[in-house]
């Protein structure tokens, strides 16, 4: 008689393994392993000896009708997406619960007023869904159709009886295929609904968005499986305090990486954020000391952030370091730099360093801004509030050249500020446009001097 073999699998990557172990071999997880049934779908291979009759196509003979993509009219997420949404992708929405994942959803579906919009809810029921609908005052939409179900057979039947333009699925981790044994949200009934949707999206053409949610350390769970499987990975993050929230593509088929949008909650939903520099510089208070205005690019975007230092004497023997929304590392080695450099003294004070909004900046191009707020802390000297500072710090204490130097000082002259600090080989790369002055420097020490006098 045949055995029944389960095996155990790690909820966090997926690995394999006969027995129950307490901490996975391959990601080092720890209690991540579930006992799974084995899958019955498996047992679909084609029988030896049969003959198929599809043929390999010379890639000159594919065409390639440029079929449009759905442009949603939310600007912000469309150039997140690489402008629009493809017809025949499928798109992994991820995010901590109560982040507006689903507000988001439902926005976008209230935009699209010409195409039908199957929103599949297992989290929700469709009363709930209804009142979020109120909250963004769409109840009268025609174009939605809520299904609340979790059964994915079920699902596409449904689909298949009318295919919508477009799908929602909200959460993945709710979806179950009833082949298999194991409970929603485990590795195996994720990875297996998800190629299920793969497959419907590539074959009907139809878009589907896939909501996930994420644990604590910012990974998706479960999710995580099938990352590689989707078009596009795009993650919704904010931090809990702000109502700002930031939609980044983690990866993308269809193109570049590197773009946000930038939403604001509101009671009626999602605002975009279209010029965001105004907004993160809305707050800021000239003429204290701790503060640097820097220009960051996000994505081929720049925005003027505020980054802000407190730097006080150490209550308690060990001095501390804080950061939000830059690199604690970084923080360390521009503290050592200052030391070293500039002769800062800072084995006895605490430093606190955070970036003004709740946004998380990493490209080193504001190195500058936050040595400048340190040492303008430390001192008690006000930076000079019309300057914007840019530029990496290296190791020698040298200001080095940044990337896309044109589009930061455009956009510091846009917002009236008067003077631009940046790398001194930079500046033959940038066209004078008369309305902001701008000062290269090649030393940490020489920007000191320019920023605080
Ligand atoms: P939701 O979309 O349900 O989050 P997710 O699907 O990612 O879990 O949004 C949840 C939060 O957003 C909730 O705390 C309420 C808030 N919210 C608003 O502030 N304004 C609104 O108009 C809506 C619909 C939600
Ligand atoms: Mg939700």
């Amino acid at each position: 008689m045949a055995r029944i073999t389960t095996k155990y699998v790690c909820q966090s990557c997926g690995y394999n393994s006969p027995r129950w172990v307490g901490k996975c071999p391959n990601c080092s997880e720890w209690n991540t392993f579930v006992e799974e049934a084995p899958s019955p779908l498996k047992a679909t291979r084609k029988p030896a000896g049969a003959r198929s009759n599809i043929e390999p196509v010379p890639i000159s003979e594919i065409d390639h009708d440029e079929t449009p993509r759905l442009q949603t009219k939310m600007e912000e997420f469309d150039r997140v997406l690489g402008g629009g949404i493809v017809p025949g992708s499928l798109i992994l929405l991820g995010g901590d619960p109560g982040i507006g994942k689903s507000t988001l959803m439902m926005q976008l579906a209230l935009l699209l007023k010409d195409s039908v919009i199957l929103y599949v809810t297992g989290e929700e029921s469709a009363r709930q869904i209804k009142l979020r609908a109120e909250r963004l005052q769409a109840t009268s939409a025609t174009n939605i159709l809520l299904l609340a179900e979790t059964n994915l057979d079920m699902i596409l039947d449904v689909i298949e009886r009318g295919v919508p333009d477009m799908i929602v699925v909200d959460s993945i981790q709710t979806m179950y295929r009833p082949g298999l044994e194991s409970a929603p949200g485990s590795v195996s009934q994720v990875r297996e609904s998800t190629a299920l949707l793969l497959r419907l999206a590539k074959t009907r053409g139809v878009p589907i968005f896939v909501i996930g949610h994420v644990t604590k350390e910012g990974m998706i769970a479960g999710p995580r499986v099938i990352e590689h499987m989707v078009d596009t990975v795009l993650q919704f993050e904010g931090e809990a305090h702000y109502s700002y929230r930031v939609l980044r593509a983690l990866k993308n088929r269809f193109g570049s990486t590197n773009e946000i949008g930038i939403f604001e909650m509101h009671d009626s939903g999602l605002r975009e954020v279209r010029n965001p520099s105004e907004v993160f510089l809305s707050e800021r208070r000239q003429g204290t000391s701790g503060s640097t205005v820097v220009a960051s690019i996000e994505g081929s975007r720049p925005i003027l952030v505020e980054v802000q230092a407190l730097v006080t004497p150490t209550s308690y023997g060990v001095p501390q370091r804080t950061t939000t929304g830059v690199d604690y590392r970084r923080l360390s080695l521009l503290l050592a730099v200052l030391e070293k450099r500039v002769g800062l003294r800072l084995g006895t004070y605490d430093v606190f360093v955070n970036i003004a909004g709740g946004v998380k900046i990493d490209e080193p191009a504001v190195d500058l801004g936050i040595a400048t707020s340190i040492t303008s802390s430390l001192r008690d000297v006000a930076v000079d509030s019309t300057s914007v500072a840019v530029g990496e710090i290296g190791l020698g204490g040298e200001i080095r050249t940044i990337g896309q130097i044109e589009k930061r000082v455009q956009e510091a002259a846009k917002l009236g500020f008067k003077r631009i600090i940046v790398p001194q080989n930079n500046v033959k790369g940038i066209k004078k446009n008369g309305e902001i002055e701008i000062v290269g420097v090649d030393r940490i020490e020489k920007a000191m001097e320019a920023l605080l006098g």
